[in-house]
Parts: structure tokens; C-alpha cells; sequence
């Protein structure tokens, strides 16, 4: 492995840092404030914050090496003097991947620089899957949400990930809450919906009317997403036919013209329906052997029943502290190419989902939000070459299918 090249940002009194961020195998530049900073050389790998000049916190600076273009994407590290849980969130919020509290042990921080530095190389050997900028039905655009196993960020991915599109065509874009005992999408989004799903499909039997479905059943959030809200009573949603998920989706895209439906986690006509029609299927998975294994076994079901389903894009989504498999190890365990990893943090999620403030919003220049834009752009087939929708729709069976 090359040397790993590290930033840190400080003052006279970072020197005790420097033994661990100078040893061998590092390549160690320091700068004192944040006009030194267009003047780094490129390629740096980590950055670590250990002080800033005043009037600046450590988040200015966060948010001031977040807005270099070469440094936009390099982990930071900030060091701070408290504990204090608020400190620790506008840092997160302003960017900081990790945060390290001082006394500073040696070997602590030689082992997080070392992680980050891991992390984020990983990160950047992944290279997307091919998107294009065609889809089935044209100037509309169906995503879906799904993972086979409960608990794995489905809901937060969907919000969010309907959030960054809003951000670049507000009220253009509509999340269907399809989950059994749905209902989440609305609390996510501190949403109070007159009427649901549920209403949806007991008032409509046939066409549903892009007026009346604006009007009435679509609730607005103030980003610019649409929702249709899922029903939290449970039954109604699981007798939902295959059919019926189709009707009302596309209803939904005759109204929207980019819809993003959370699918859950159970597997019924409904979702495979869903499937079928999407133009991008989003599968969610944790690192974790179980969640691997039957997300694997979803694959292997897809490509023999026959499904018209688009290949799926693979977002791990890294609902632990500790990395124990590689994107390597998930991308054999799935035979699939891994597209964006949503990072781990221990509060900002939590808090987002308290407060009803998704990640996106609540902390647009943290490392989370900026992947749920990537995300984003990635399914709305920015920078990609506009190519013919047969070289997209080969379908799952060719990739998953026996040879
Ligand atoms: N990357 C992450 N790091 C930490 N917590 C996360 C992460 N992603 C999601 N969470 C939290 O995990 C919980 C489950 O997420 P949710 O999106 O509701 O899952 P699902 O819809 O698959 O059941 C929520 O409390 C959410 O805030
Ligand atoms: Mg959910």
C-alpha cells in the first residue's frame, strides 16, 4: 500500500501528535489555518483537526476543508477538548467522519487514522454499476426500496435518498409508503397525513386522477417530497394484490414524475410487483452474515422466477461501529457489485429519526447526506451515458440465473 498521506490541521501545541501521524509509512503535511488550505498538495488521504485559529470552532473548519473540492470526499478527524454530546453532533454535522476526545492516546489514534485511511480507499475501489439515463416509461422514473431482512436502514435510505432528489427538482418527486404497517416514512419526515394508503385504494377502484391524487392523498413535506403515506393500522396493506401495487404506482408516476417507494421487508406480490415495474431496484443490506445470506437467497429466488426485474443496485448500508466484513467479503457473498456504502454513526441517525429531521436535512454537509446525494444522482442517471434501454434491461435472470 502506498504511503498514507495525512493533513493535519493545528497549532504549536499539536506537536505530541506528530510522532503517530509522521511515522513511517506516513507522509505528514501541517498547516495552521484555513488559508494554507488551497495550497496542500493533492491526494490526501486523512485529515486531522486539532485546533483552529480563533474566532473559528473546529466545525468552521470541518465545513472549510469540506468546501475544497480536493478535500471534499478525505475522512477527517476532529480532537476536541469536551465531551460534550452537542459539540460531538455539530462536528458529525459538519462533516468530521470520527471524533477524538484529548488526553489522545497514542495508539488509539495511530488505529483510527489507520481505519479511516482503510475505509475510505475501500470506499473508492468501489465503482458503480452502469446507470443510464432511460427508463421504462419515458421522462418517469420508478426506484424501489427493498431488503429481505427487517431493520436494515430501508426507511432511512428511502427518506433520504427522496430528500436529495428534492433537493434538485422539488415537488417533482413522491415516496409511497408499500410497507405492511407502513407509517414509518410519515414519522421520519414528522409528517401528519389526512389520509393513506389505505383511503387510497378503498376510495379508488379504477383510474386514479393525477389531480385528486395531488390534491388529496399526497402530503407535501416542506423539502419538496410528496408522500404518500402508508397506513400504520395494521391488515390493510397485506392484502394488497399485485395488481393493485401496480395501479397505484402508476397512478402515482402519471402524477410524479420520480416516485420512491419503500417496500419493507416482506416478501409478497405486492413487492414483487413493484419490483418488476421499477426502473431501479434499490436492495439494502447490513454487513452481517444473515442479512447477507438472505439477500443472496432473494437473488437467487429473483433470477428463477422468471422476474423482469432491473439489475439491482446494492447499497450497504454499515449499521455497525466496528467493520468486520470488506466490501470485498459482500460483494462474493452476493456475486454483485456494491454501489455506495452508507456510513455508520451513533447518533446522528437516531436523532434524525427522533426529531423528524432526516440525516439529509438535519445535517446536510455530514459524510451520510453526501452519500444519499451521490445516491441519488447515481438513480437519476446523472453523468451517465444516455444508452438504449435493452442494454440496461437485460434482467436478474441473466445474472443470477445457473450456467
Ligand atoms: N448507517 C446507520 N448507522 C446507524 N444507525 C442507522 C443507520 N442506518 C439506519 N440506522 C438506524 O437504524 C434503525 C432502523 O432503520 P430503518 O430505516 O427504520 O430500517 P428498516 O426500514 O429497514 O426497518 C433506525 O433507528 C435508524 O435511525
Ligand atoms: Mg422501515
Amino acid at each position: 500500500m502506498p504511503d498514507t498521506r495525512i493533513l493535519l490541521l493545528g497549532n504549536a501545541a499539536s506537536d505530541p501528535l506528530v510522532k503517530v501521524l509522521g511515522r513511517t509509512g506516513r507522509v505528514l503535511t501541517r498547516i495552521e489555518g484555513p488559508e494554507q488550505l488551497a495550497s496542500v498538495p493533492p491526494d490526501q488521504h486523512v485529515v486531522v483537526l486539532d485546533a483552529a485559529p480563533a474566532p473559528r470552532t473546529l466545525a468552521d473548519m470541518c465545513r472549510e476543508v469540506r468546501g475544497q473540492p480536493a478535500l471534499a470526499e478525505v475522512p477527517i478527524l476532529a480532537i476536541t477538548a469536551t465531551d460534550d454530546v452537542e459539540e460531538r453532533i455539530a462536528l458529525l454535522e459538519a462533516g468530521a467522519d470520527d471524533v477524538m476526545i484529548r488526553p489522545v492516546d497514542d495508539r488509539e489514534l495511530d488505529a483510527r487514522v489507520e481505519a479511516l485511511d482503510l475505509r475510505h480507499r475501500r470506499s473508492r475501489e468501489l465503482r458503480p454499476s452502469t446507470f443510464v439515463a432511460t427508463t421504462r416509461r419515458p421522462g418517469r422514473r420508478l426506484i424501489v426500496v427493498y431488503s429481505p431482512k427487517g431493520g436494515v436502514g430501508t426507511t432511512t435510505v428511502t427518506v433520504n435518498t427522496a430528500l436529495a432528489i428534492a433537493a434538485r427538482q422539488p415537488d417533482q418527486v413522491a415516496v409511497v409508503d408499500f410497507t405492511p404497517m407502513g407509517g414509518h416514512v410519515a414519522t421520519y419526515l414528522n409528517l401528519v397525513p389526512k389520509l393513506t394508503l389505505a383511503d387510497l385504494i378503498r376510495d379508488s377502484q379504477g383510474m386514479i386522477s393525477p389531480e385528486i391524487l395531488r390534491a388529496t392523498y399526497l402530503t407535501r413535506h416542506v423539502s419538496g417530497v410528496l408522500l404518500l403515506a402508508g397506513s400504520p393500522a395494521p391488515g390493510t396493506q397485506a392484502l394488497m394484490t399485485g395488481e393493485e401495487a401496480t395501479r397505484i404506482l402508476d397512478g402515482v408516476l402519471a402524477a410524479i414524475p420520480t416516485v420512491i417507494v419503500d417496500l419493507g421487508s416482506h416478501l409478497d406480490d405486492r413487492v414483487m410487483a413493484s419490483i418488476d415495474a421499477a426502473d431501479d431496484a434499490v436492495i439494502v443490506v447490513t454487513p452481517d452474515f444473515p442479512t447477507l445470506k438472505s439477500v443472496h437467497a432473494f437473488f437467487e429466488f429473483l433470477g428463477q422466477s422468471g422476474s423482469k426485474a432491473a439489475e439491482p443496485t446494492v447499497v450497504v448500508n454499515e449499521t455497525f461501529a466496528l467493520q468486520t466484513l470488506t466490501p470485498g467479503d459482500i460483494e462474493n457473498a452476493l456475486s454483485r457489485r456494491v454501489t455506495i456504502r452508507i456510513p455508520y454513526d451513533p447518533l446522528l441517525y437516531l436523532r434524525a429519526a427522533n426529531q423528524g429531521t432526516p440525516v439529509y436535512s438535519g445535517a446536510p454537509t455530514s459524510q451520510p447526506a453526501r452519500r444519499f446525494d451521490q445516491l441519488a444522482g447515481l438513480l437519476l442517471g446523472e453523468d451517465a451515458p444516455a444508452s438504449p434501454p435493452e442494454q440496461r434491461r437485460r434482467g436478474i435472470a441473466g445474472i443470477f440465473g445457473r450456467n
